[in-house]
């Protein structure tokens, strides 16, 4: 059980700061917007570059952008272990998927809510990760979709005993992580949960305990 905390909850203005109180994590979850993908900005490729030289942690990013097949090689190639594309967003995610591994990063697509699992069966072993969002992208604080636990469940029987990682990303917190665990995720993206906690740290701890129960 992966504990991949969401900084778009964290003071942007002391972003490693804020990365260090969450040293418990098993990656920094980086939100990336466009204003076109989703009706949000938020930061992009020279933050991602100046956190590679902050954090040793691993680097868990995640893009909410149009053209993912033009800009997401470059985030691998900025130091990130792991870059997740939305497939609603993607020309060709096999392609783009087979760059990410080629330029040594482990490669990840999205879904939004909406978007069917079983349309991509063929093309899992491509992947490292599958990230199921469990709110519509594009902000943090919205609240967690229970319409999303029944594709958490399918997207976990279709995984079989293949080694991909199962990430869920939206109202993620006390509250939810056990049902998502129940369902068969096994990295939880949080971020409203831990930056609004007095000690995020903790909560990082808390949450890995009640995923595992
Ligand atoms: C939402 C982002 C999430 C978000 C999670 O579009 O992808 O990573 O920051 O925030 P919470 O946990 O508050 O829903
Ligand atoms: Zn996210």
């Amino acid at each position: 059980m992966r504990i991949t905390p969401s900084i778009l909850n964290a003071d942007f203005a002391h972003l490693a700061d804020e990365v260090a109180r969450i040293s418990d994590a098993d990656a920094i979850h980086v939100d990336v917007m466009d204003y076109r993908f989703v009706p949000n900005l938020s930061i992009g490729l020279p933050v991602v570059e100046s956190l590679r030289k902050a954090t040793t942690q691993m680097l868990d990013i995640h893009l909410m952008i149009d053209e993912p097949d033009r800009w997401a090689p470059a985030y691998a190639e900025a130091g990130a272990e792991s870059v997740t594309f939305h497939v609603e967003a993607a020309k060709a995610p096999i392609r783009l998927a087979r760059e990410l591994r080629a330029k040594g990063a482990r490669a990840s697509m999205a879904l939004k809510p909406a978007t069917p699992i079983e349309q991509f069966e063929d093309m899992l072993d491509e992947l490292d990760m599958i990230l199921l969002m469990t709110v519509e992208p594009g902000f943090g604080g919205q609240r967690f979709l229970d319409l999303v636990l029944p594709k958490i469940r399918r997207t976990r029987e279709l995984l079989g005993d293949r080694p991909i990682w199962l990430q869920v990303d939206g109202g993620v917190s006390a509250e939810t992580i056990e049902r998502c665990a129940e369902a068969g995720a096994d990295t939880f993206v949080a971020g409203s949960a831990v930056y609004n906690s007095d000690d995020p740290n903790k909560m990082v701890r808390d949450l890995r305990e009640l995923a595992v129960a």
